[in-house]
């Protein structure tokens, strides 16, 4: 028996993620890393998680090691309400879920959406993580043009007309509207109710997936798209992970309800169910305004190393590079001039000790963006941060 004979077209169409396989290159001891896609693990509340957890242990040990609601743990889904109202963004019980991080939500809402060939809009470029799970469900992804104020309104006219002129079925539109991954770009107020309005000229779904809404450095970014509509044409997702812990793997969705009662059964043949345990973590975070202060932690933090990159940029790279001026997250994006092209540059970088992302995984289409890569501020300091421009300028340079 050839196992490979066996796979699925759908496994056929996965493909290990080309971030996950530069590991091995990018990963090297004592290397200056602007590659890994990842909160700074000096950011979690560590001492806060052990005494909750001991607490959660000592009280509640039957229902955090039980099985809990596919939906998730009902107190939390309470606390995400309110948490979300905050934002703007009302609910019904029936329009919320809790889900193991967004990658969750984002596969669980492709698999109810999405048959093979039909089309899902994507920014360009777009987290790599949601192309993974369009792809595994074989979707045609197609690029929408992204710029500094966010997305080309008249390309997506442009791109949705297109399909539906070839006979292809648009499902959704993807969106990072709160400092990007990967570019760190942030869609304006003008855009969002632009996109709106789009979207309801074109009868289009909107997936609006905000983890970094509130790793803002100064001002916090404009309202939520799902808080501007009115017609109930955008799925939100948001997450705990960038605030809290990545480890915690709880994020929520909240979208129309028709969409939520499947997504709900695709997430029982998931999972079953999330973490009881890790749900009642994060419960207690929301409960005690840990939350909040974790918030005004992390922007000092991050902002103090995004305006590090930024100043060495200036500093380093010679004429042509150009590159985002991320007002919160955790990425800036970098644009060798045309021609360059930064998969073949980054053995040089490693030598050099210093590592990247290539921009090409963030494309729907593999011949896009050669001369663009990832940096993220994230995880070095700022030292490091300035040693790692210079080295990579030097690189660049040569
Ligand atoms: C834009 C975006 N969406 C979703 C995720 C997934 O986050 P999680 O599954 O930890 O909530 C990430 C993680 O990096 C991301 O950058």
């Amino acid at each position: 028996m050839k196992t490979q004979d066996l796979l699925s077209k759908s496994a056929h169409a996965m493909r290990f993620s080309a971030i996950r396989r530069m590991s091995a290159v990018i990963e090297k001891p004592g290397i200056i890393s602007f590659a890994p896609g990842q909160p700074s693990p000096e950011t979690f509340p560590v001492a806060d998680f052990d005494r909750i957890l001991r607490r959660v242990v000592a009280e509640e040990a039957s229902g955090a090691f039980q099985y809990t609601q596919t939906r998730g743990f009902a107190p939390l889904l309470e606390a995400v309400a309110d948490y979300a109202r905050a934002k703007g963004i009302e609910s019904h019980p029936a329009e919320r879920m809790i889900t193991e991080g967004s990658q969750q939500g984002l596969d669980l809402v492709t698999r109810v959406l999405v048959d093979p060939g039909d089309v899902v809009l994507v920014e360009s470029p777009s987290y790599v993580g949601a192309l993974s799970a369009f792809r595994a469900a074989r979707a045609r992804m197609v690029g929408v043009g992204l710029d500094e104020e966010g997305l080309d309104l008249d390309d997506l006219r442009r791109r949705v007309r297109h399909e539906r002129e070839l006979g292809h079925h648009v499902k959704f539109l993807y969106v990072v509207p709160n400092y990007q991954n990967p570019s760190g770009i942030t869609h304006a107020l003008e855009r969002r109710l632009g996109l709106l309005e789009a979207a309801r000229e074109l009868e289009l779904l909107i997936v609006e997936d905000d983890p970094y809404g509130d790793v803002y450095f100064d001002q916090p970014p404009p309202p939520a798209i799902r808080a501007l509509d009115k017609e109930g044409r955008v799925l939100y997702l948001s997450s705990f992970s960038k605030i809290l812990a990545p480890g915690l793997r709880t994020a929520f969705v909240i979208g129309p309800e028709t969409l939520l009662a499947k997504i709900e059964i695709a997430k029982q043949a998931a999972n079953l169910c999330g973490s009881g345990l890790d749900q009642r973590v994060v419960l207690a975070c929301l409960r005690e305004g840990l939350i909040e202060v974790q918030k005004e932690r992390i922007r000092p933090y991050y902002r103090g190393k995004c305006q590090a990159m930024l100043a060495a940029l200036s500093r380093e790279m010679p004429a042509g590079v150009t590159w985002t001026h991320p007002t919160g997250g955790l990425f800036v994006w970098l644009r060798l001039p045309e021609g360059r092209d930064a998969e073949s540059l980054l053995e040089a970088a490693v030598a050099e000790g210093v590592a990247y992302v290539p921009g090409s995984p963030f494309f729907a289409a593999d011949d896009d963006g050669a001369n663009t890569m990832r940096l993220t501020f994230a995880k070095e300091d700022v030292p490091k941060i300035e040693d790692g421009v210079r080295r990579l300028a030097k690189v660049i340079n040569a």
